[in-house]
């Protein structure tokens, strides 16, 4: 990555990081990713906006000796996740007079997280503002998107709120700016239901915040900056609220088909009335592709085999993580096949307590599915018409 300039003394100085596939050693990062980092040249102090992750350090000190920073007054860390503060103590070695401004709570977690001596270590308020002679930061507490500690930086005199991982993408890009909009949409509605989405009242609390600022440039710490902040503000705003739309998904997993066959029937089913499915073979999915799913679905029918009298493995897993992102769903359903064994619906809905959902009746059919029509089957469908028509999503 090269220094990019993004207006006259702020500077992107953060990395690409192209070929990651895996964060957390969970999150599937089909486009790579980004740890932006931003440098502020005021007259009389010069601040660098977070750090990017400890491998990419070289990166960024050589974006600093192009740029020939002699002095660093200042490391502002908005985050203390290492993908932005793991080269923190780097920068602190290369420039022994800068100090680090921080939460009181991120403090201590850069201690524990990458060995940022304390000492070096200044805590900021919220409303508190820092000057660097002709360009004033401004930092602006906002707590859990997606940690406790994390703080928005805003630089008052250009208008450029630093957002750290809120609002942002993961995504490799060589635009600077979020100008490819359906990409950059996708990336971050990915990034949105992965991180943010278990935090839908306090991102609602942040944005009606932003909302009172003025801003022209969003820049976070992943993915391409906002030069038209309403851009990914409208999105996010769409995606808190707590409107859904008229999408049944359909994670499932079927050891011998008949599941699938139970899944088949229902998305042609729901299909026939207007409704979009998306049905979703636990298998093969990408998990982020199910965590976009859930954003803004109605609906959601689990459906799974039985492995040793309760739901297959795969499933546990989805409903586990689908839970801790706790969507805004409203209905919930159980469908699946069985031999023996009935656990299916007590298991699930016992590991389902973030769902703010209703659950409708479970379908459970024994064995192979019968060709034709099937009754238990349509009520479902019924139901779910009834239900999208009463949230007035279906006409
Ligand atoms: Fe990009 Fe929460 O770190």
């Amino acid at each position: 990555m090269v220094v990019e300039k993004i207006i006259e003394k702020v500077y992107s100085v953060g990395s690409r990081d192209w070929d990651r596939r895996l964060f957390d050693e969970l999150i599937p990062l089909p486009d790579g990713t980004s740890y932006n980092a931003y440098l502020i040249i005021g007259s009389e102090k010069t601040a660098l906006i977070d750090t990017v992750h400890e491998t990419k350090g070289h990166e960024l000190k050589r974006h600093l000796k192009t740029l020939k920073i002699e002095k660093l007054d200042y490391v502002v860390s908005n985050h203390a996740e290492p993908d932005h503060s793991g080269f923190i103590s780097g920068v602190l070695e290369m420039y022994p007079e800068a100090t680090v401004l921080t939460d009181k709570r991120c403090k201590g977690m850069l201690e524990s997280m990458v060995n940022v001596p304390g000492d070096r270590v200044r805590t900021v308020e919220d409303g508190e503002t820092v000057s660097l002679g002709d360009k004033t930061l401004e930092f602006i507490a906002a707590p859990w998107v997606h940690w406790p500690e994390t703080i928005f930086t805003y630089l008052q005199e250009d208008k450029i709120l630093f957002t750290c991982d809120f609002l942002g993408s993961h995504l490799a890009t060589s635009d600077l700016y979020a100008h490819d909009e359906a990409r950059v949409e996708e990336a971050a509605k990915r990034y949105y239901a992965e991180i943010m989405m278990p935090f839908r009242k306090k991102i609602k609390s942040h944005l009606a915040k932003i909302d009172e600022m003025e801003i022209k440039i969003i820049a976070p710490s992943h993915g391409p900056i906002y030069d038209k902040p309403s851009f990914i503000l409208d999105l996010y705003k769409e995606w808190v609220s707590d409107e859904v739309k008229n999408v049944v998904l359909i994670p499932y997993v079927s050891m011998y088909g008949n599941t699938g066959k139970i899944v088949d029937y229902l998305v042609d089913a729901l299909i026939e009335k207007g409704i979009t499915v998306k049905p979703m073979n636990l298998t093969v999915t990408d998990l982020g592709d199910l965590a976009i799913s859930l954003v803004d679905a109605a609906t959601i029918l689990l459906g799974s085999s039985i492995v040793l009298g309760g739901p297959h493995p795969t499933m546990v897993g989805a409903v586990y993580l689908a839970n801790a992102l706790a969507p805004k769903t409203k209905y919930v359903g159980v469908i699946g096949s069985y031999l023996w064994g009935e656990k299916l619906e007590k298991d699930i809905v016992g590991m389902a307590g973030r769902f703010k959902a209703e659950f409708l009746e479970t379908v459970m059919v024994r064995g192979v599915p019968q060709d034709g029509p099937s009754e238990e089957l349509d009520a479902l469908v019924d139901t779910i018409v009834e239900k999208h028509k009463e949230l007035g999503i279906l006409n």
